[in-house]
C-alpha cells in the first residue's frame, strides 16, 4: 500500500499524484427516489394574514389563453448566489404552464443548472445558448429543446457562455444581444424566463435589457437585505439608460421558515421596505427543493400536491395577474 508521502515516488508510482480524490469517470449522481406523500394543507382565503404578514390579496382567475405571444420576457435575477432563482425559472415555468401559457426558459447562467434541473447533461450539447449569440448561422430555433414538462421549453446553456461575457465587451449593441437572440420566438411563447447568473455583469445587464419585468428571488435572511438596494439601482440604470419598459414585477420571498425568528424579522423588514411588490406567496425552505434537482423535473411534476408545488402555482397565478 502505498502511503500519501509514497505516491509519484519511485518508478512506477501505484498512484500519479492527485488521483483518488478527484476522477472524471467518477459518478456522483444521486438516484432519485418517489417523492413522500405530504399532508394536505387548506389554501388559504383572501384576507387572511398570508406568510408575509399581510392579509392576502384578491388574485383573479388567470383567463384562458386563446392566441399564443408575444411573450412578456421576465429576468429572474439577483446577484447573490442559492437564492433560488433557478428553482424559481424551473418551478414557475411549469406553473404558467400547467395554466395553459407556452413558456421558454432561458439558461442565461454559465453554471448550467437550469439545464441539469431539467435533466439536461450540459457538458454533452453540442450547441447552447452560447452558439446562438456568437454565431451568426446559428438560429435560435435549432438550439431550443423540449423538457418533461408540455409547453415548456428550454434554451439550454454550459460553461462555454463564460466566454460570451468576454467576447461580447467589443461588439456593437453588446447589451441587446439577448433581446436580439430571443427576437425571431417571441411570438411562439407567452412567457419567456430568463435564469440570471448570481453577478451583475453584461450577462445579467443582457437579460434586463431584453426583459418586460424582473422577479428578484429574496432569501429571508439577514445578508439579502444588503444585495438588493445594489440591484435595484442596476435596475433602474438599465431602465433610464437601455429599457424604458423595464419594471420590476415582484419580490419573492424563498427558503422561509415560519419556525424561527430571524425568518419572520426579515420578512417584515422585506415587507416594510418594498411594499405591494412583494408577492403574498412566499416559498418554505423545503429539502423538497434540492431532491427535484436529482429527478430532473419541477416539483410541480414530482410532487404535485407538496407545499412547494403549490406555492408555485399560487405564484404563477399572482404572475399572471400582474
Ligand atoms: N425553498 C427552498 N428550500 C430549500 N432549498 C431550496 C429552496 N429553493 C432552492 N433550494 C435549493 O437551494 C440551492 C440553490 O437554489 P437555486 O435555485 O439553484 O439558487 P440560485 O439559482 O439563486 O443560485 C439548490 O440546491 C436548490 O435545490
Ligand atoms: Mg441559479
Amino acid at each position: 500500500m502505498s502511503s500519501p508521502e509514497q505516491v509519484g515516488e519511485g518508478k512506477h508510482p501505484a498512484r500519479p499524484p492527485g488521483a483518488g480524490v478527484r476522477k472524471a469517470s467518477v459518478d456522483l449522481s444521486l438516484a432519485p427516489h418517489a417523492a413522500p406523500v405530504e399532508e394536505e394543507v387548506p389554501d388559504q382565503a383572501v384576507g387572511e394574514i398570508g406568510p408575509t404578514g399581510r392579509p392576502l390579496r384578491f388574485v383573479a382567475d388567470p383567463p384562458e389563453v386563446v392566441h399564443h405571444g408575444p411573450a412578456k420576457i421576465l429576468a429572474i435575477c439577483n446577484q447573490k448566489g442559492g437564492v433560488g432563482k433557478t428553482t424559481s425559472a424551473i418551478n414557475l415555468g411549469a406553473s404558467l404552464a400547467e395554466h395553459g401559457r407556452r413558456v421558454l426558459l432561458v439558461d442565461f447562467d454559465p453554471q448550467g443548472a437550469l439545464s441539469v434541473g431539467l435533466g439536461v447533461h450540459p457538458h454533452q450539447l453540442d450547441q447552447t445558448i452560447y452558439n446562438v449569440i456568437m454565431e451568426r448561422d446559428v438560429g435560435v430555433q435549432d438550439v431550443i429543446m423540449g423538457t418533461p414538462v408540455e409547453n415548456m421549453h428550454l434554451l439550454p446553456s454550459n460553461i462555454d457562455l463564460s466566454a460570451a461575457e468576454i467576447q461580447l465587451v467589443s461588439e456593437v449593441g453588446r447589451e441587446h444581444t439577448l433581446v436580439r437572440t430571443l427576437r425571431p420566438v417571441l411570438d411562439l411563447y407567452d412567457y419567456v424566463l430568463v435564469d440570471c447568473q448570481p453577478s451583475l455583469g453584461l450577462l445579467t445587464v443582457n437579460a434586463l435589457a431584453a426583459a418586460d419585468g424582473v422577479l428578484i428571488p429574496l432569501e429571508c435572511e439577514f445578508f439579502s437585505l444588503r444585495g438588493v438596494a445594489l440591484l435595484i439601482d442596476t435596475i433602474e440604470k438599465v431602465r433610464e439608460r437601455l429599457n424604458p419598459k423595464l419594471e420590476i414585477t415582484g419580490i419573492l420571498a424563498t427558503m422561509y421558515d415560519p419556525r424561527t425568528l430571524h425568518s419572520r424579522e426579515v420578512m417584515a423588514r422585506v415587507v416594510e421596505a418594498f411594499g405591494d411588490v412583494v408577492f403574498d406567496t412566499v416559498i418554505n425552505r423545503t429539502v423538497r427543493f434540492p431532491e427535484t434537482t436529482v429527478a430532473g423535473e419541477p416539483i410541480t411534476r414530482w410532487a404535485p400536491r407538496s407545499a412547494g408545488a403549490r406555492a408555485y402555482r399560487a405564484l404563477a397565478r399572482e404572475v399572471i395577474a400582474r
